[in-house]
């Protein structure tokens, strides 16, 4: 049986490294995308050794530059063969000020974590349409649900990636194409690190076991872990006039 080719986009670290570990290990053959193209270079070659095979493949991508997009998912295919999945997990998390109002910063988190997701996501489904099978899996956020004081531009440019996840799962269900929106809560990677106060912490490779079996499983929208689904079901019932006077 011919290897199940993936492309995970933000696998320099966290999630998306554990995602593009797993997918291999499980026999699979992956794509590493991120900016720090020796990190990606590093790890496909850790895989391959472990793994006694080519399986993996590094490639420095930055996702503002979405005009790459179709050159590099044609490099894959003629390195790795045809491509049945794609992870989108790259994102940014930047501290924000309680006074700080910056729209240089806040389209840096729209670009990277909205934009550079609408421009894979539609690369996938172009391709993934019209064959009639595939997965699309992009990793949202627990932060999506509502619009809080400490993060104003992740909070949105989330809500943005996963309504147009929506949007596509819609126009492809019907056609055979799964579409999976991940909704983590609190997850131990780089991003998280020195966040004070964060509960019901899972690991980077838990956060990818869950990721890739709600892909497999065809989910709509999954919470990880699960827990996170009536938590966020009561934070979203909370009024907005009584939601702008807590302090998260
Ligand atoms: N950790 C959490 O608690 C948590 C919770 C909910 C959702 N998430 C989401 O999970 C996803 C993975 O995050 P993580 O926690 O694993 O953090 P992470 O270790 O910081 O990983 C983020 C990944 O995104 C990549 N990336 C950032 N900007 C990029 C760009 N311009 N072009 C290409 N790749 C870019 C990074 O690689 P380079 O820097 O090398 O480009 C890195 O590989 C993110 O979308 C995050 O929002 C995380």
């Amino acid at each position: 049986m011919t290897p199940p080719v993936s492309i995970v986009v933000g696998a320099s670290s966290g999630i998306g490294e554990s995602l593009a570990r797993r997918l291999a290990a499980e026999g699979g053959k992956v794509a590493l995308l991120a900016r720090r193209g020796p990190e990606v270079e590093r790890i496909a070659k850790e895989i391959n050794q472990q793994c006694g095979a080519t399986r993996a493949l590094g490639v420095a991508h930055d996702v503002t530059d979405w005009s790459a997009v179709d050159g590099l998912w044609g490099r894959v295919e003629s390195e790795l063969g045809q491509v049945d999945a794609l992870y989108y997990a790259a994102g940014i998390l930047e501290p924000v000020e309680g006074d700080e109002f910056d729209t240089a910063k806040d389209k840096r988190h729209f670009d990277i974590n909205t934009l550079g997701s609408v421009a894979w996501v539609n690369a996938a489904a172009r391709r993934f349409g019209p064959r009639g099978a595939g997965t699309i899996v992009g990793i949202s956020s627990v932060a999506q649900d509502r619009g809080r004081i400490g993060r104003p531009a992740y909070n949105a440019s989330k809500a943005g990636m996963d309504t147009h996840l929506e949007a596509v799962r819609n126009r492809l269900w019907r056609k055979g194409v799964t579409v999976t929106t991940v909704r983590p809560g609190f997850v131990q990677t780089p991003m998280t690190e020195g966040v004070q106060g964060m509960f019901w912490v899972i690991s980077a490779d838990r956060a990818a076991e869950l990721t890739i079996a709600a892909g497999r499983k065809r989910k709509a929208v999954t919470y990880i872990p699960w827990r996170w689904r009536p938590m966020m079901g009561v934070i979203r019932s909370i009024p907005s006039f009584v939601f702008r006077k807590l302090n998260f």
